[in-house]
């Protein structure tokens, strides 16, 4: 339940971003040597991640006591073939991006996941890596996965979605190849594959939106703090971007520009932003965030925008009824095949609140100067939109009920109770 606030203040420190809390542990898990991970992600999906690489016989543990301090001994590129399918749960990343490893061993395997990741398509990684030599069935281009792996061939690929799970499973598969393979994305989309497979000791060459790996390449095991989640901060962000007088501190925050475009949108919108204490960590920009409120404008997401403001879409379409001009989503089909068909979510909830809207294929366009009630809204097993719904209401009259909003535990266990230490009634 989730009442009216009349503001937001205080400092946060977010748990470890989830995209690069995959690909440590899978970088991690072949590379030479041990690595430890602080900071990963307290996720269910990034557990997701450490669970089907220990059936695949990496050894892991959590250390310190603490449940985001990992410890990983690397398997040398040797994985063992395990003894069940691997459940990637509710996972995208885990399916799509482990399956550019496993299509690279000399065994059978089997991947699959819950409700709502047995919906999603895949047969964007099984085109490219089937034309790399292993073999895939499916249904119909969904999970569950049957990969029967092989010396995979270097492939030269000309990615037909914009898409970084692709982007970094092929990479993956890549390193693990004979040969030279070469992508390249019809869209910049998020660089943390590269920057984590240079931060493990591999060398990659990129040019504009081409990206080449030399298979073959050993990995070395490193010592990380996985920055804040950006995508987890979005939902703060958007909150203190409610009120006026609303003040935030966001501490150790991952600033990486192929993910940070949610800041400028939310500048222009009329939020504040300071940043402070920027470093690069393993090529990654962390820094600290001061945020300030002030008037919201609305805007337009549409082309390279929406792919780099995909995660943070629904939060930002939550809170557009309150903008002054509203909110416009523009070339965003992916968001029908995520964790749920997204655009509908957002419009069933939002007119759940009282909201008006038009629902497009593609997008949605949310006017603004509205106010919206509270109301029971569904999370449809999505953690993005249980944890946007709950920002939604921090605005709405009286309190909003979030059906199944246990589900943020997928990205961000602990979002409920902070975002209640940092609210003001
Ligand atoms: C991710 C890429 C995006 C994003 C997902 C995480 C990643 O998915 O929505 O939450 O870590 O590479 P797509 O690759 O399907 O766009």
């Amino acid at each position: 339940m989730v009442r009216l606030a009349c503001n937001v203040r205080g400092s946060v420190s977010l748990p470890g971003d989830k995209s690069i809390s995959h690909r440590y542990a899978m970088l991690a898990a072949l590379a030479d040597g041990p690595s430890r991970l602080e900071n990963y992600s307290t996720g269910a999906d990034c557990a997701s991640t450490l669970g089907c690489l220990r059936s695949l016989g990496v050894k892991w543990e959590r250390k310190d006591g603490a449940d985001n301090v990992i410890e990983v001994q690397g398997s040398a590129l040797s994985l063992v073939a395990p003894n069940e399918p691997l459940d990637c749960g509710n996972s995208g990343s885990t399916i799509r991006m482990l399956s550019g490893i496993v299509a690279a061993q000399r065994f059978s395997i089997e991947m699959s996941g819950d409700e709502s990741l047995s919906r999603r398509p895949m047969e964007r990684v099984i085109a490219p890596l089937t034309a790399m030599g292993a073999q895939i069935t499916s249904q119909n281009g969904r999970p569950p996965l049957r990969i029967t792996g092989t010396t995979l061939k270097a492939i030269d690929y000309k990615m037909p979605v914009a898409s970084a799970q692709v982007k970094t499973c092929l990479l993956f598969a890549g390193l693990l190849a004979e040969g030279e393979t070469r992508i390249e994305e019809p869209l910049r989309t998020r660089d943390h594959g590269e920057l984590a497979l240079r931060a493990f000791g591999a060398q990659l060459d990129r040019k504009g939106n081409e990206v080449r790996i030399r298979g073959g390449q050993r990995l070395r095991g490193i010592e990380a703090r996985v920055p804040g989640d950006l995508s987890s901060a979005a939902f703060f962000l958007c909150a203190a971007a409610l009120f006026p007088g609303s003040q935030l501190t966001l501490t150790s925050l991952l600033m990486n520009p192929t993910r940070a475009r949610l800041l400028d949108i939310l500048m222009q919108m009329g939020l504040r932003i300071s940043v402070r204490q920027l470093e690069e960590i393993h090529g990654e920009l962390v820094g600290t965030l001061q945020v300030t409120g002030g008037k919201l404008k609305g805007a337009t997401i549409a082309g390279a925008d929406t792919a780099a403001l995909i995660d943070e879409i629904p939060v930002l379409a939550a809170i557009a009824p309150y903008t002054e001009q509203g909110i416009e989503v523009r070339d965003a089909k992916e968001l029908r095949v995520k964790e749920s068909d997204r655009i509908a979510s957002i419009a069933t909830n939002l007119r759940a609140m009282g909201a008006e809207l038009e629902e497009r294929e593609d997008g949605l366009r949310i006017p603004g100067g509205q106010s919206l009630r509270g109301a029971e809204v569904e999370s449809f097993g999505d953690h993005r939109i249980a944890m946007a719904f709950s920002i939604a209401a921090l605005r709405a009259q009286g309190e909003t009920l979030i059906r199944g909003s246990e589900c943020a535990a997928i990205s961000y266990p602990a979002f409920f109770p902070t975002l209640e230490s940092l609210v003001e009634r």
